[in-house]
């Protein structure tokens, strides 16, 4: 692949997005961006600091000090950084999830969170992860594709997913829960989560990730004929 390549992987929550983007970074050794984490980590911030997503001007002055960074463990798992704490786990707990979609609604965070990710794809060779990749933060990206499943099997996944990690929650109630947050990234004013116009659509609901990446590094290689 040639270098300073953009790809972007949006969709909805549990769509695989996640590991997908992983993966395709891994095979093709280049960097990965996960921008949820981003929204995540802010989330934490301001509910720590007790500052409502709503009130603009409190969420503006939040974000002057604020610094997010990504490091690799020594298990090889990206991991996140708030003002050099390491906050990976705490920001996928159910409630950090709910929060980091309210704090997506807001235009100082989305313009704060879409320079930063500017920045690091700056010189490309990125899998850059989210929502509003394709559309808006690097729309000028080569490879787009967005990824979609069943609301079901969406739920599914993210059960399973904060099962392995003991967090005692019932199916209906992630259900719910996801489908709210979807539902509120879908029509947002702002950014919201579409596939953009030039994106390859990927029904992930009986694909392993293994094949998700297999699809997509086809695509790119027929892009590059
Ligand atoms: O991908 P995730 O579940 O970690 O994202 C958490 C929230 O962050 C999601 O509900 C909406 C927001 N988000 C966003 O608005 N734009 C992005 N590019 C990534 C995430």
């Amino acid at each position: 692949m040639k270098k300073g390549v953009i790809i972007t992987i949006d969709g909805p929550s549990a769509a695989g997005k996640g590991t997908v983007a992983r993966k395709l970074s891994k095979r093709l050794k280049i960097g990965y961006l996960d921008t949820g984490a981003m929204y995540r980590a802010i989330a934490l911030l301001s509910k720590r600091k007790d500052v409502c997503s709503e009130d603009d001007s409190a969420m503006e002055e939040l974000l002057r000090a604020v610094r997010i960074t990504f490091f690799t463990g020594e298990d090889l798992t990206p991991r996140v950084l708030l003002n050099n704490e390491d906050v990976t786990e705490a920001i996928r707990v159910p409630d950090i999830s709910a929060l980091s979609s309210d704090v997506a609604r807001c235009a100082a965070v989305r313009g704060r969170l879409r320079e930063m990710q500017r920045e690091i794809g700056s010189s490309g060779d990125i899998v850059a992860e989210g929502r509003d990749m394709g559309t808006y933060v690097f729309p000028e990206a080569e490879h787009k594709f967005f990824l979609d499943a069943s609301a079901s099997e969406r739920a599914r996944r993210r059960w399973l997913e904060l099962r392995e990690k003991g967090q005692d929650i019932a199916l209906q109630e992630v259900a719910l829960q996801m489908e709210k947050r979807d539902k509120q990234d879908t029509e947002r004013r702002l950014a919201p989560l579409h596939p953009a116009p030039d994106a390859v659509i990927i029904d992930t609901n009986t694909l392993t990730a293994d094949g998700v990446v297999d699809y997509i590094l086809k695509a790119i290689q027929g892009a590059h004929g």
